[in-house]
């Protein structure tokens, strides 16, 4: 059944994406102009070749323990198609380790590169590849956001993940700061308490429901709708130049957070001026190296279209 796809090669481009944005934790994510690309072809000749330029050339896997190929493999798996041999060639520009949605941009790639070269042969809708990629990145904020772009709720069923795409108000202008440091998810998460008082779950509920609004409505709302008690907080010790910064930056009036499980920080100003007072802050108060990343709200989400091998050295998409 392999040989449909033999011979087809496909482009993909996928969105960083910041999650958390403040109090909702594992929920809340949003898309962003910052992208990773990639030209998968699917070959006769078994096993695969990596072929990655920018962010992590010369650092990622090359061979079948790549994140993108496991996730090309994985969907493969999922519709009982057998996989076919893979050129890969990456170009990457959403930073690791830092809170931008790296892995699940990793994870979405293979996925929807997957659902190109399986086009006409299977399908693989909306719900499957948002199973697909929660199953693999462990929770649905980044890849929710990284499939279908704009601003996403996303929430676990019995049987799976679901998600809620919303549009945001054209004024939320983000900023990321992004450091020259890493810290990985899991540390973050192994630093979160089991529970936590009962107290601090409603501030939560009360600031996240606040904060859809704020994002889609009334982003003058923004700072007050970016507190958060459940994880920003345990985390802290794990990034304290974040953690200051932020401080700073909300006392000042800006609406940060730190970005998904850190230790960027994204700014989410209520009109385009703050991203230029919070970057002239950064530069002010900070001590080490910090990049600013003026985005925009990424409103696609994840594209794949099909590609001529003949043309394979074309990687812009
Ligand atoms: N919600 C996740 C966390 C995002 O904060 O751990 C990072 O993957």
């Amino acid at each position: 059944m392999t040989s449909g796809v033999v011979g087809r090669s496909v482009l993909v481009k996928v969105p960083a994406t910041s999650a958390n944005l403040g109090p909702g934790f594992d929920t809340l994510g949003l898309a962003l102009s910052l992208y990773d690309e990639l030209e998968v072809t699917a070959t006769d000749e078994p096993g695969v070749s990596v072929e990655v330029t920018g962010v992590g050339a010369g650092q990622v896997p090359t061979d079948g323990s790549n994140l993108v190929v496991q996730a090309v493999a994985a969907a493969f798996a999922s519709v009982d198609v057998p996989l076919p041999g893979l050129r890969l060639r990456a170009r990457n520009a959403i930073p690791h380790g830092r809170g931008l949605g790296s892995s699940a941009a990793a994870i979405v790639s293979g996925i929807m590169a997957a659902k190109g070269l399986l086009e006409g042969t299977v399908e693989l809708d909306s719900a499957a590849l948002l199973a697909l990629a929660t199953e693999m990145e462990g929770h649905p904020d980044n890849v929710a956001p990284a499939l279908f772009g704009g601003l996403t709720i996303a929430w676990m069923n019995s049987h799976g993940p679901s998600h809620k795409r919303l549009l945001v108000h054209r004024g939320v202008s983000p900023v990321v700061f992004v450091p020259e440091s890493t810290l990985s998810t899991k540390l973050a998460r192994s630093l979160q308490p089991a529970s936590v008082p009962h107290e601090d779950a409603t501030f939560n509920v009360s600031r996240s429901a606040l904060l859809v609004a704020a994002l889609v409505q009334s982003p003058e709302l923004l700072l007050a709708a970016t507190e958060d008690r459940l994880h920003q907080s345990y985390r802290a010790s794990a990034m304290p130049e974040t953690d200051a910064l932020i401080r700073m930056l909300r006392d000042a009036g800006l609406a940060a957070v730190v970005s998904g499980a850190g230790p960027s920080l994204l700014v989410l100003g209520s009109d385009p001026a703050q991203r230029l007072f919070a970057a002239e802050l950064v530069r002010e108060h900070a001590v080490s190296a910090w990049r600013p990343l003026m985005l925009a709200v990424d409103l696609k989400g994840a594209t794949v279209v099909p590609h001529p091998v003949e043309n394979s050295d074309f990687l812009g998409i």
